[in-house]
């Protein structure tokens, strides 16, 4: 084709989609730096591209993922005035993930997101060791998890980023070759949508999550204790001083865990109780309230007061951990030079239960050969004004 045919048919193609998008609720242009973005990321990383993706909705909702574990790098809504903030914790470039601290920054979890007692599970008759990385705990997988892995982009467009990840045979200990997809969407609803699938070739386990930290008062602001949260569980799982469950869910109900009914959430966290002791605040697995096993359903809601910025979160995951932030420190610098302090995040990463491998009366973890993992999470973002 001759170049000025091409470049009639592109002029043609502009005006179309200038038309479409006029229609449309009017969309700034990105808030996010997207040039210094991108050259922030663009490297190799075990022979493999990294890079960061953007995808951006009708309402000027952005958000910014690397395929460097995957990470959502920032989340941008509009708060009440309109003003864009960036509610997710994370690093200014590729080089702070890598060099940087381990918190598990907006990453995707995997193999086995939380903990596993003692670094060890059977599975068939065979025991398997993994790496205690977390006292004499397994931890999101050990430290060559999925977080730290190169994903494969499969697809990219505004509203969705696809991307892929070949977990092989015995990495981190685990058993069978894992073909792991991840569909992140943004849509005009204002839903971050995270897709997750995975199949196996030998019998495995597997508990996918996303490990977003979230402050909706924006992200290096001091706390979040002064946000109202509403969890959709009756039930808890009481842990020992590692972590680990104690055994069977138990009650909410006249607890410092009930978020029945939304609270704030430094209502009760520093109540003397043995569990917020065990702990240091909140970081325990809910029982969530299902319409059916599998339905997606309501999980949580959390509102600032300050911003009025809302985030629903809707799952087709049994629990929730709800971890208030409690190892952040002040140590970390994260994005804009800022201090993450004590409580400064909160993180309501869906899953099935603890140590589940290891406990028999949990939901099973157990993916066979020929079945298909297959969950969704939803977190849906508003104002309040
Ligand atoms: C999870 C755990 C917490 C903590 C964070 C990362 O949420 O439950 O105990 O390890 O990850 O710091």
């Amino acid at each position: 084709m001759k170049k000025i045919q091409l470049m009639a048919i592109l002029a043609s193609a502009t005006i179309l989609m200038q038309c479409t998008s006029s229609s449309t609720a009017v969309e700034e242009p990105s808030v996010l730096d997207t040039t210094a973005l991108q050259s922030a990321y663009q490297q190799t990383v075990n022979g493999k591209n990294v890079g960061i993706y953007f995808l951006k909705n009708n309402n000027n909702i952005e958000v910014a993922i690397t395929n460097y574990g995957g990470r959502v790098v920032a989340l941008v809504v509009p708060d009440k005035s309109g003003n864009p903030i960036d509610i997710v914790l994370g690093y200014d470039s590729l080089d702070h993930y890598r060099n940087r601290n381990e918190a598990y920054f907006g990453a995707l979890i995997g193999r086995y997101g939380n903990r596993i007692a003692k670094a060890t599970f059977s599975l068939n008759g065979e025991t398997y060791k993994l790496a205690a990385n977390n006292g004499p705990n397994s931890l999101h997988g050990g430290p060559t998890g999925f977080h730290n892995q190169v994903w494969d982009v499969i697809s990219h467009d505004d509203h969705s980023l696809s991307l892929a990840y070949l977990s092989k045979d015995g990495e981190e200990g685990y058993p069978g070759n894992l073909n792991v997809k991840v569909i992140y969407t943004l849509t005009d609803a204002n839903e971050l949508k995270i897709e997750y699938e995975a199949t196996t070739d030998k019998a495995t386990i597997v508990n996918l999550t996303n490990h977003a930290y979230f402050n909706l008062n924006g992200q290096g602001n001091e706390t979040i204790t002064d946000h109202e949260l509403m969890i959709n569980a009756s039930k808890y799982s009481a842990v020992d001083s590692t972590l680990i469950p104690a055994g069977a869910p138990v009650e909410v109900k006249g607890t410092p865990f009930d978020f029945t009914t939304a609270k704030l959430i430094g209502k009760d966290i520093n109540t003397n109780h043995e569990q917020i002791k065990n702990g240091l605040g909140y970081d325990h697995n809910f029982v969530l309230t299902k319409t059916a096993e599998k339905n997606l359903d309501k999980a949580a809601s959390v509102y600032s007061p300050i911003t009025g910025i809302t985030m629903e979160v809707l799952t087709t995951e049994p629990a929730i951990q709800f971890y208030s932030g409690n190892f952040l420190d002040g140590t970390l610098i994260g994005k804009g030079n800022k201090k993450y302090g004590y409580r400064s995040a909160f993180c309501l990463e869906t899953q099935h239960y603890p140590d589940a491998p290891n406990q028999p009366d949990f939901p099973s973890t157990v993916l066979e050969p020929g079945k298909k993992y297959q969950t969704t999470t939803i977190y849906t973002f508003g104002v309040r004004k």
